[in-house]
């Protein structure tokens, strides 16, 4: 599966930073039962590669990736640790080289109209949107949707229940990604049908 492909199996993709190995293969569970396959993992702790080994190994219907890849030892390190995709919040020519050479599906972040611009040089039309609440949001988007006509995009970085649809109504939006959907106080007491719960309610969530 190439990144677009990823993308389309679901409306949004979690972003997880896991905190107790021991959370995340019911996590993840609860989030597949909820509907959302797609799972990113950052590696923003000090579990999250195994954390997402755990989870390639033990939950077969995820489809697991690293996100927080800022480098390309670390897109090295999520590779060997089974991740399916890697997502990073911006990019560099290091990172996209490394992607581009391990063949794993990538979802580079970008800000501006130019970053778009040199990614979309080397290949890539699938762009994460970040931080896309504060960036401009759905405005950006759509200002952006007629001059970067090939590309689209996945907005992260403050989207909650209450925006999402509007993004996701966009053409050049492909699916949002966000954190909303796995609550710290839920994780915290181990509330996986509340997480459930939410991962259905987004993943009901309509695409154009
Ligand atoms: C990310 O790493 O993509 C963001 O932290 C997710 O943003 P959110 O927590 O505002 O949803």
């Amino acid at each position: 599966m190439d990144i677009s492909a990823i993308a389309s199996l679901a409306p949004v993709i979690p972003v997880l930073t896991i905190e107790r190995q021991a959370d995340a293969v019911p996590l993840a569970r609860a989030l597949v039962r909820g509907g959302l396959r797609v799972l990113e993992i950052t590696l923003r702790s000090g579990v999250a590669l195994e954390a997402l080994r755990a989870i390639a190994s033990e939950v077969p219907d995820a489809v697991v990736g690293a996100g927080t890849v800022l480098n390309a030892h670390q897109l090295d390190q999520a590779r060997k640790a089974g991740a399916r995709f890697v997502v990073s919040p911006g990019c560099t020519h290091g990172l996209a080289t490394a992607a581009s050479a391990s063949g794993l599906p990538f979802l580079p972040g970008v800000q501006t109209v130019s970053e778009a611009m040199a990614l979309a040089e080397r290949g890539l039309t699938l762009l994460k949107f970040f931080p896309a609440d504060t960036a401009g949001g759905v405005g950006w988007l759509k200002a952006v949707a007629a001059p970067l006509a090939s590309l689209r995009f996945c907005p992260t970085g403050g989207i909650g229940a209450d925006s999402a649809p509007a993004y996701l109504a966009l053409t050049n939006v492909a699916c949002v990604g966000g954190s909303w959907v796995v609550p710290r106080g839920a994780v915290a007491v181990q509330d996986w049908p509340q997480i459930e719960r939410l991962a259905a309610a987004a993943a009901a969530l309509k695409r154009p």
